[in-house]
């Protein structure tokens, strides 16, 4: 069955990491269709809107999107973007890799995090001049979503470690659900987990980033856990992420547009093509994926290396090592 997939490319070195997903995806035995649909600030720029209806249309109807990253128009492209996928999760994996510096070689998390709600409700208000707030909603069935499919994450991919993370000592009622939901599908899976505060979470990972495995979190939790060990693994150049929605989903990496070095043709492309991998299992071609996934490694490992990782390479020629090794 042939997939229709989105491409977006967006804005800087999103224009020159997605053409090396897909020139990748294209070398391996898939049946993939592309369908190119642009966003970001040039598009504003040009056509008035970040986010044309047309391409809004492209990734709805798309089996999956291949986003690259947009510029200052990021919070108009990528958050609705995800709505248009119905993405419930956001899985973020930080792996330090071999042969490459990292703060802890020995970290390999990923990040399961609730996509919709928390503190990202978007519901707030202004009561009168200088006092503001926001109402963070959490419901049982979003949480019982985030947390089945962190736990059939974890035992899909391998690992023993399942912590939720929550602060329901203090948000009682809402981090109160998301944990109690937790815990009931944990015993309704019989599944090992942990429970941790946040806050001390942050520091324990820090120090011990080998003690855990995924980590299944509230919206703003994730959002911030998975950056911190991003720092743990050395580079926004390999961090890959997923939304995941019933019907339709979205792999990005976790860098933007990259001002700094757009038009250098130095951009790593390792996030974008290990979002691509995701992308290749999320469809469920999970020896494609594995092939992907270990000729990026490979090339990390071996070189050639982009400047972000030391080396003098260019986007292209890590590209063309890893059609080599493909
Ligand atoms: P950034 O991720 O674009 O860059 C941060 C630093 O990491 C820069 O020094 C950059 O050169 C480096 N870097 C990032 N990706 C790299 C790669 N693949 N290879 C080598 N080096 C890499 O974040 P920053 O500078 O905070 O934001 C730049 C723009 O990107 C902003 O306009 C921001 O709004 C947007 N942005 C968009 C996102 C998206 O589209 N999902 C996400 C984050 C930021
Ligand atoms: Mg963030």
């Amino acid at each position: 069955m042939t997939h229709e997939i989105a491409v977006i490319p967006g804005d800087g070195i999103g224009r020159e990491v997605t053409p090396a997903a897909v020139e990748v995806l294209e070398a391996l035995p898939v049946d993939l269709e592309f369908v190119h649909a642009e966003a970001g600030d040039a598009t504003l720029e040009e056509t008035g809107e970040a986010l044309p209806a047309e391409t809004r249309a492209v990734a709805e109807e798309a089996d999956a999107t291949l986003f690259g990253a947009v510029g200052e128009t990021a919070a108009d492209v990528i958050l609705p973007l995800r709505e248009v996928v119905g993405s419930f999760a956001n899985v973020r994996p930080a792996r330090a890799y071999p042969g490459l510096d990292a703060v802890k070689p020995e970290t390999d998390l990923v990040f399961i995090r609730e996509n919709t709600e928390g503190v990202y409700s978007g519901i707030e208000s202004e009561i009168t001049e200088g006092v503001r707030t926001l109402t963070r909603v959490v419901t049982e069935e979003a949480s019982r979503e985030i947390a089945e499919y962190g736990f059939r994450y974890a035992q899909r991919n391998g690992y023993d470690d399942v912590t939720v993370a929550h602060k329901a000592n203090v948000m009682r009622e809402t981090d109160g659900l998301f944990l109690e939901t937790a815990e009931r599908v944990a015993e309704e899976r019989d599944a090992d987990y942990d429970t941790a505060l946040m806050d001390a979470l942050a520091m324990h990972l820090i120090i011990h980033p080998e003690d855990y495995g995924v980590v299944v979190c509230p919206n703003l939790a994730g959002d911030m856990l998975s950056d911190l060990a991003a720092g743990l693994v050395g580079g926004l150049g390999l961090l890959p992420s997923a939304n995941i929605g019933h019907e339709n989903a979205l792999f990005e990496p976790v860098h933007g547009s990259a001002p700094d070095i757009a038009g250098q043709g130095v951009a790593n492309p390792a996030a974008m093509l290990f979002s691509a991998a995701m992308l290749l299992e999320h469809l469920e071609y999970p020896d494609e994926a594995a092939r992907l996934r270990e000729a990026v490694e490979a090339t990390l490992a071996e070189g050639p290396h982009t400047p972000d990782l030391g080396g003098d390479a260019g986007t292209e020629d890590v590209t063309a090592a890893v059609l080599d090794r493909l």
